[in-house]
This record gives C-alpha cells, structure tokens and sequence, in this order.
C-alpha cells in the first residue's frame, strides 16, 4: 500500500504537477480509502474523444493533460474515486454565448463507447460536431441520461440504443439526424425525458412507445414525423409536457390527451390535425399553456376551457374555428395573459367582454372580422402587445392608449382606420408598431420625434395618406424599420438619415420625394432592405451606398436618376428591373456607361 501511493505521488510529480496540489492531495487521502487514479482504458477513451475533436474553441479540452483523468483537473470528468472510472462526461457549452464562435469540430469517437462505467454523458451545444452517434454507445449499460444536444449530428439514430436499460433522460435535439424513430426505443422504460425535436425524423413515433409509461417530457417538435397523434400519450399519467408542433401528423386530437391531470404544457401546433376541440379539454387541471394552432380544427372553443384554473397562454391561431365564442364567466380561466385567435372562421362583431375585460398582456384578434370603433380596454395598463390587424375597424385612435402604460408593440394594419397622426401620442416605451393599410392622414413628425425615438424599432405607415416631410432624424434612434411608402409623402431625404445607424429596412417607395439620394445613406451599415422606387429622386446614386455590404435588396426603379451604378457587390448584380425607368442609369447591370457624359447630364 505504502509503495503504491510512494509510486502514485511519483507520478504525479513526474507529470509536472504543483507541489502544493500533489501534498494537498496526499495528505487529505492519506487517513481515507485507497483513491484511485483513473483507469488507463477510461483515460484512452478520453483521449480517443479528444483527438477526434479537430477544434475546440471552448477551451475544455486543453485542460484533459496528464495521467490521471480523475484528479478535477479535466474538465467535464468526474469519476468514481474508489474504483478510477469515469462516471461523468458533461460538456457543455453555456446557453448565454449563443451566437459567439464558441464551439467543437470534429466527431464522437466511438472510444467513448468504451467508458463502461459512464452513467451521464452530456456534450451539448458544441454546434459543428459531425458525424453520426457511433454504435458503440450502445455498450454504454450503465447510461442513465445521454444528452447529445445542438450539435450537428447526423445519420440515424442507432436502434442499439435501445440497450440501455438505464436510460432515464434522452435527448438528441438540435441535429441534423433523419429517418424513423427506432422502434427499439420502446424499450427504455426507465426513460423519463425524451426530446428528439429540431431533427429531420420522419415517419410515425413507433408503436413501442406505448410501454414508456414513466414519461415525463415528450418532444418530438420540428421534424417531418406524420401519421396520427398516438393514443397511448394519453395513458403516460406523468406526462407534464407534450410538444408535437410543427410535424405532420394528421387526424384528430386523441381524446385520451384529455385525461393527463398533470399536464402542463402542450403544442400540437403547425400539423395538419383535423376535428374539434372536444370538451374534455377542461379537465386538464394543471394546464398552463395550450398551443393549436396552424392546423384545421373547426367545431367551436368548448365553454369547459373556462375551468382552467392556471392556464396563461393559449395559442388556438390558424384554424377554422366557428361561432360562437363562448362567453367565459368573468372568475373564469384566472391566469390568463395571453390570447391569440387569429385567422380562425371567427366573425366576432366587436372583442369579446370577457377579452377586454381581463388583465391580459397579449391580445391578438387579426382577422376575426372585428367592426366599428377600436376597442376599450378595461385594464390597459397590463397590455403588451395588441394585434387586432386584417379586422374592418374604423374611427379615430384618439384614447385608444389612454393608460397603456406598458405598450411595447401594436398592430393595426389592414383595417380602415381614419386620423390624423397629430392626434395620437405615442406610449413611451412603444417599440413597435404596424398601421399599414388604413387611412390615415398627417404628417410623420407627430410619431417621429425625440420622444420616441429612443424606443421606437419598427415603423411601418406604409399604404396611408400621409402627406408632409420626412423629419429629421436624431442621434440616438433605435429605429431598425422604416416603412413609410405608398403615401403622400414630399420633399427630401434628409441628411440626418444618418443617425439611423441600426436601420435594418428602409422603405419609401411610392411617394413625391425628390431631391438627391444622400451620401449620408452610406453610413447606413445594418442595411438589408432599400426601397426607393417610384418617387422623384434625382441626380446619381452616391458612391458611398458600396459600403453596404450586407445589402440584399435594393430598389431605385422609377426616379430620375442618372449616372453610373456602382460598379461593386451587391450594386451590380440587383437584377437590371431594379434600375429600370430611370433618366439615364448606365453601368451593370445596365448597359455600360458611354464615356464621361453622364456626369455632364448630372450638372
Ligand atoms: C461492445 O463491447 C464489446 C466488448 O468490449 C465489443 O466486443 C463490441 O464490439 C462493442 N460493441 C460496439 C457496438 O462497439
Ligand atoms: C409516476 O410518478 C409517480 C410519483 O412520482 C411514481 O410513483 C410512478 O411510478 C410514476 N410512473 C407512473 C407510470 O405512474
Ligand atoms: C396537410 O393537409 C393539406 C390540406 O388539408 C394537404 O394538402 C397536405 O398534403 C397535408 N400534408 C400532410 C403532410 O399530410
Ligand atoms: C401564436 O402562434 C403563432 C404561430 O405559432 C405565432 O406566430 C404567434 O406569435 C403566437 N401568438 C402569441 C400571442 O404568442
Ligand atoms: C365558418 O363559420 C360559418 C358560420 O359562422 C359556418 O357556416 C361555416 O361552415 C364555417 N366554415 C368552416 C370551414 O368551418
Ligand atoms: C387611467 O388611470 C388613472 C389612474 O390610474 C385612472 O384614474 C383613470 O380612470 C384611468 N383611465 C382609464 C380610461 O382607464
Ligand atoms: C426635441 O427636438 C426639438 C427640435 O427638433 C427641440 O427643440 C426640443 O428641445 C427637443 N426636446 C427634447 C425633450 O429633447
Ligand atoms: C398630397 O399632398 C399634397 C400636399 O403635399 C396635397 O396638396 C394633396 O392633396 C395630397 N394628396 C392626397 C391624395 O392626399
């Protein structure tokens, strides 16, 4: 005994270890059990991992150096200290960075597959990890939870792994795997938590899965699954969230669903199901959200949905639900906060009291043939976002923000609203809002001036009477959509258009302005989105709009301009119809220009 550990903390020593670490080591196990180093075949496993890992810009795997695999100096790796055996191997990376370039390339080694004593592995979120899910994890017996998300694994999912008798938690979401859905899954049931969303599956979930009885999560979301909605979901009494969207699965909603009392959420959204909403929907007690919509459901919404005590969001849009909504008794569904009927075969006349009455955060109502004036709110100041677009409402807005105090998004286009902008004051905090499409009249600067500017991202006017300037712009403007076309809107551009410095899409077709296209529009370098057709511009198009890399759609057709295109990506490949019924445009994708007169014609 003596001599082994004599030779353990030589070793240590040999692999360069800090002196202070080693003694810490030693001295803390000295009185205890024999600790373990790690297995040499667990180490080789690891380090089988590592080489297949090209880049690692996660920094993880730089810390996986010396002998002893178990000693916390590798990252992600615990292991059983008596025996030396890898238990653990959780990798991943920290939602918060989404979008950095942090991130492993390469493959899962099948040497993984030879860590026998592994009871969690969990790499996640490493992004460019290719290949397929090797075989060998199928020899991992003692695996209770193998979490391989957001990667970009591909191939099938291994039907071996339907040999872990342990599994508990499953979850292969955010890849690129294809196929059926193994039946042999069938055969985890101990599992718990599956989730294969986000993957290219098709087919339909197997009938196996009828023995996963101790199912607590189920998501099979973002996939190409079809076939019908299983009954047998409806016997996995645990079950606490369902989420089937955006699938093919067709047929009716099973009645069975209905009798899961501890349910929590569910989304059957964007499939193609058919049928009613049957009544039973109101004894699913523990509801909290319910999401149907994008299907062809028809029938009405059953009374019974007024039972449920802690749903908030409920989600039924894109169907063809019918008349008559029913009337929700005023102590009915308590938690609500978010609705949205929208395009259903709903003719609602005018928002239902029982809508406008409750403290709700979401409304949305678009195209449920609303009539007459905007609603009144009676508590106002809870809104969020309104949606009551695609509707025939008409009158004035004058009061309709009256106490909305926590407004950060409105939308009202398509209906045939008539005022003037002078007579509304925007919300502070308003972020966004829509009211294309009606008739509105005035002038832009009642909505685009120093008070809003901070807050405001997306603006669209377009499709009004709006006549006047466009105002100057501030320093400071968060807006990132401008759509103002299809009015009455004259004079410049101004130079300020400058400050927008986030604006992502700028639309101004179909109006009376005239004058230059600003140079100033260069500094524009969020760009994608460039309307400038059918107006009065003239002269040439500035040099500086080259520096617009991310330009991918631009507009000049029908002005008076002239001169030579910019001869740089994207400008000279927007196709020629984008540049067309202008006074003299040359350069490609026009014609070329003849010599130096265009700049002549320009003086
Ligand atoms: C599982 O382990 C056994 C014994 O080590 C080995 O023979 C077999 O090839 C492994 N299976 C896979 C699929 O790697
Ligand atoms: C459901 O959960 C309960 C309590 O957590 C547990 O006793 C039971 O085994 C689970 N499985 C089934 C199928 O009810
Ligand atoms: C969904 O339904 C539509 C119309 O009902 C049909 O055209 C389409 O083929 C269906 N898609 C699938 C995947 O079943
Ligand atoms: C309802 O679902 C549709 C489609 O899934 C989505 O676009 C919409 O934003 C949802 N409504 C709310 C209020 O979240
Ligand atoms: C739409 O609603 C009307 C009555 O409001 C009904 O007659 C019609 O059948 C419904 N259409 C569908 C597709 O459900
Ligand atoms: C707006 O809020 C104030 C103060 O809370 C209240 O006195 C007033 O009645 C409210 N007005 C409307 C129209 O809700
Ligand atoms: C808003 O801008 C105008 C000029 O456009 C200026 O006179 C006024 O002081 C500004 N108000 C605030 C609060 O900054
Ligand atoms: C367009 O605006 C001009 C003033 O700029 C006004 O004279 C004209 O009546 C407006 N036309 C329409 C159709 O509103």
């Amino acid at each position: 005994m003596q001599f082994w550990k004599w030779g353990f903390n030589l070793l240590l020593i040999s692999s360069s270890f800090f002196l202070s670490q080693f003694s810490q080591i030693f001295l803390s196990q000295l009185p205890q059990n024999v600790v373990s180093i790690c297995s040499e075949q667990d180490r080789a496993s690891l380090l089988g991992f590592k080489a297949s890992i090209l880049k690692d810009t996660t920094d993880t795997l730089s810390s996986w150096t010396g002998r002893d695999c178990c000693d916390g100096g590798w990252e992600g790796v615990e292991c059983n200290p008596s025996t030396g055996r890898v238990t653990t191997l959780q990798l991943q990376r920290p939602d918060s960075d989404k979008d950095s370039g942090i991130y492993m390339k390469g493959t899962l080694s099948s040497s993984l597959g030879n860590l026998g004593f592994l009871e969690v592995l969990v790499i996640s979120g490493m992004k460019h990890i290719t290949g397929p899910i090797p075989e060998s994890f199928s020899n991992l017996t003692r695996l209770t939870q193998l979490a391989l998300e957001d990667n970009s694994l591909g191939g099938t999912i291994p039907p071996s792994l339907g040999h872990l008798p342990l599994l508990q938690t499953l979850s292969l979401n955010g890849n690129h795997l294809k196929g059926k859905i193994p039946p042999t899954l069938g055969s985890l049931t101990s599992l718990v938590q599956i989730n294969l969303a986000r993957n290219y599956l098709s087919d339909p979930i197997p009938l196996s899965f009828r023995t996963l009885k101790n199912l607590q999560y189920l998501d099979l979301s973002f996939n190409f699954l079809s076939g019908y909605v299983p009954d047998f979901v409806g016997q996995f009494q645990n079950l606490t969230f369902i989420d089937l969207s955006n699938n093919h699965f067709t047929g009716r909603i099973p009645i069975s669903l209905f009798s899961l009392t501890n349910l929590l959420d569910l989304s059957l959204s964007h499939n193609n199901l058919t049928g009613t909403i049957p009544d039973q929907v109101g004894t699913l007690k523990s509801l909290t959200t319910l999401q149907l919509s994008g299907n062809h459901l028809t029938g009405h919404l059953p009374l019974s949905i007024s039972r449920l005590q802690n749903l908030w969001y409920l989600n039924l849009s894109r169907n063809a639900i019918s008349n008559p909504l029913p009337v929700i008794p005023s102590s009915g569904i308590p938690s609500l906060l978010s609705i949205d009927l929208s395009y259903n075969n709903l003719s609602l006349g005018s928002v239902p009291d029982w809508i406008r009455s409750k403290a709700l955060k979401d409304v949305n109502l678009a195209g449920c043939k609303l009539k007459g004036n905007l609603p009144r709110f009676i508590k106002p100041d809870s809104l969020s976002t309104i949606d009551l677009s695609d509707n025939y409402l008409v009158g004035g807005i004058s009061g309709f923000f009256t106490n909305m105090s926590s407004l950060p998004k409105l939308k009202l286009s398509h209906n045939q609203l008539k005022f003037d902008l002078s007579e509304i004051t925007l919300p502070i905090g308003l972020s966004s809002i829509d009211l294309q499409a009606n008739l509105i009249v005035g002038s832009l600067s009642s909505i685009i001036n120093n008070r809003t500017s901070s807050s405001l991202e997306v603006l669209d006017v377009s499709g009004n009477s709006i006549s006047g300037h466009i105002p100057e712009f501030m320093v400071g403007s968060s807006l990132k959509v401008l759509n103002i076309g299809c009015n009455n809107i004259s004079g410049r551009i101004p130079i300020s258009i400058s400050n927008l410095i986030d604006l992502e899409r700028f639309d101004i077709s179909r109006n009376h302005i005239l004058g230059g296209i600003p140079p100033s529009l260069g500094m524009l370098l969020k760009l994608q989105w460039l309307d400038l057709s059918i107006n009065g511009l003239t002269g040439q198009i500035p040099s500086a709009l080259s520096q617009i890399v991310g330009l991918r759609h631009a507009n000049f057709r029908a002005n008076r301009l002239c001169g030579e295109i910019p001869q740089t990506r994207p400008f000279n490949i927007f196709p020629a119809v984008a540049y067309a019924h202008n006074l003299c445009l040359c350069g490609k994708p026009l014609l070329p220009c003849k010599g130096r007169n265009e700049e002549k014609i320009l003086q």
